[in-house]
């Protein structure tokens, strides 16, 4: 079975929809190891309880990025991981550690990538006027917020919605669609053929969402 580990820096809610997809056996691997980038980021809590392996790797105890992916990938390794979730990972891997994990990376972003990258997503939606907007996985590629996507979910922008109303909105498919994505790899059906991701899953053609309603 794939083991994987889940990279985090906070809250890590993304990692609970992760554990709880295990833990009612709908996860097609298991969760080897959990890293977090801060100290008492609330996520590692959630790995305690879960009984998972959690550690700490802090880029402010190594000399340079290098050193810091370094020490990131002795950890997977040593924890037997051939597969790595972002989830809420606050810190840009090094180019190096992208191509060695090349199409073995997965991060969630909360927007319709390409649309919207980086930070403060949300507010920049709002700001656009956007109606619908939603989240992303995708493989992870040395430019932040780059790669082949495997999944999305549309989130409609409603009347009256500020940055945490919506993040809210957004969270709740995140939480949906990061272990639907994650099986599809695990399961094989996942391929990148020139950078684009072609899924062996049902798709709807006949659906639409609009905002405002028709
Ligand atoms: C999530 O919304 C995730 O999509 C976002 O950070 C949040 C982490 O929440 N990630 C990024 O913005 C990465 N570019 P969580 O710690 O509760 O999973």
């Amino acid at each position: 079975m794939t083991r994987i580990a889940v990279f985090i820096s906070g809250r890590g809610s993304n990692l609970q929809a992760l554990i709880d997809a295990r833990n009612r056996g709908d996860l097609a691997g298991d969760i080897g190891v959990v890293v977090s980038s801060r100290t008492g980021a609330p996520g590692l809590e959630r790995a305690r309880r879960a009984g998972l392996d959690h550690c700490v790797v802090d880029a402010a105890d190594y000399a340079s990025r290098e050193a810091f992916d370094a020490e990131l990938d002795r950890v997977v390794n040593q924890a037997g991981c051939s597969l790595i979730c972002l989830a809420g990972f606050m810190r840009i891997l090094t180019p190096g550690f992208v191509e060695a994990w090349r199409d073995r990376i997965l991060n969630i972003h909360p927007a319709l990538l390409p649309a919207f990258p980086g930070t403060a997503c949300h507010r920049r939606v709002l700001e656009g006027g956007v109606k619908i907007t939603g989240c992303t996985v995708h493989f992870v590629r040395p430019q932040v917020d780059a790669g082949p996507i495997i999944a999305q979910a549309a989130v409609p922008v409603l009347p009256g919605d500020d940055e945490k109303s919506l993040a809210d909105r957004v969270l709740v498919a995140e939480h949906r669609i990061y272990p639907l994505a994650l099986n599809l790899v695990l399961q094989g059906r996942v391929r990148v053929i020139e950078e684009r991701v072609v899924v062996d899953a049902p798709v709807r053609a006949d659906d639409m969402l609009a905002n405002p309603v028709p």
